[in-house]
């Protein structure tokens, strides 16, 4: 296996034709391998700690390719028990998706959900404070990444949190051995391994941050296999963790 260069080939769950029946199975495998490996808590804990360094009473946070929404219900959760507003956007192409995503969030009014393909933004489309990316920049390539990443630095007033995967062979090896176990959807089992194929080294993220050097970013490795890239749009100096 070859991981130089970053895999080109589709996921199977961007194909229209996947049933929404099979895509809510698919987002349950991808919610549990968040919930047993702590992805969506590195979310979390960054979202956290912009917001300690930009003290507000409200926020609005965005996540870019939100799927069935997960990453914005615990967000809601957590805050619901703290002072500080949030109101919550969740953008997506996939209107199955959204339909989940909206089925799911019925009892959370302060998320709304949105149809956008990310490839499409403008800047005048809307603004926010917080935004988010988890697994999500992986389904693109090279070329797509630094136009979406672009208008990223555009829409976001305090910073951004890309949350995504490592490209690694023993990430690889794990997974197969993590899904065999704890997967049940071939969708998501297939998917998880081309995901890792199609995941970063912290060089690829550094080359991509080098078109943005107006502002500061941070980029940190974290358990299991993810880098999570933080761009603070307000700040200027550029920093690497
Ligand atoms: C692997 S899922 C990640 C879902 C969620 N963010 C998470 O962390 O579990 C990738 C999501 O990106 C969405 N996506 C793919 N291409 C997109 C595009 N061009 N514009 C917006 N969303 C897109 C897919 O529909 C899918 O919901």
């Amino acid at each position: 296996m070859d991981l130089r260069y970053r895999n080109t080939e589709s996921e199977l769950m961007d194909d229209p034709k996947v049933a929404i029946e099979t895509l809510r199975l698919v987002f349950d495998d991808i919610n549990k391998s968040n919930r047993l490996l702590g992805g969506n808590r590195i979310t979390l804990n960054s979202v956290c700690k912009l917001i300690k360094e930009f003290p507000r009473k409200q926020y609005t946070i965005v996540d870019m390719g939100c799927g069935d929404g997960e990453m914005l219900r615990e967000l809601a959760s957590y805050f619901r028990n703290t002072e500080i507003e949030i109101l919550l956007i969740g953008l997506d192409l996939n209107e199955k998706a959204l339909t989940i995503a909206r089925e799911l969030s019925v009892d959370f009014p302060e998320i709304t959900f949105l149809k956008q393909d990310i490839l499409a933004l403008k800047p005048l489309n809307f603004s926010c404070d917080i935004l988010l990316c988890t697994l999500t920049i992986h389904h693109f390539s090279n070329k797509q990444i630094p136009i979406f990443l672009s208008q990223f630095t555009k829409l976001a007033q305090i910073g951004i949190i890309i949350n995504d995967l490592q490209r690694s062979a023993l990430a690889y090896y794990l997974f197969k051995g993590f899904s065999a176990i704890f997967i049940k959807t071939k969708i998501a089992k297939h998917d998880g391994l081309i995901s890792i194929k199609s995941g970063f080294k912290k060089k690829d993220l550094i080359t991509f941050s080098k078109n943005l050097s107006h502002i500061a970013h941070t980029i940190n490795w974290k358990w299991a296999f993810r880098y999570v890239w933080v761009m603070e749009t307000s700040r200027l100096s550029q920093s690497y963790e």
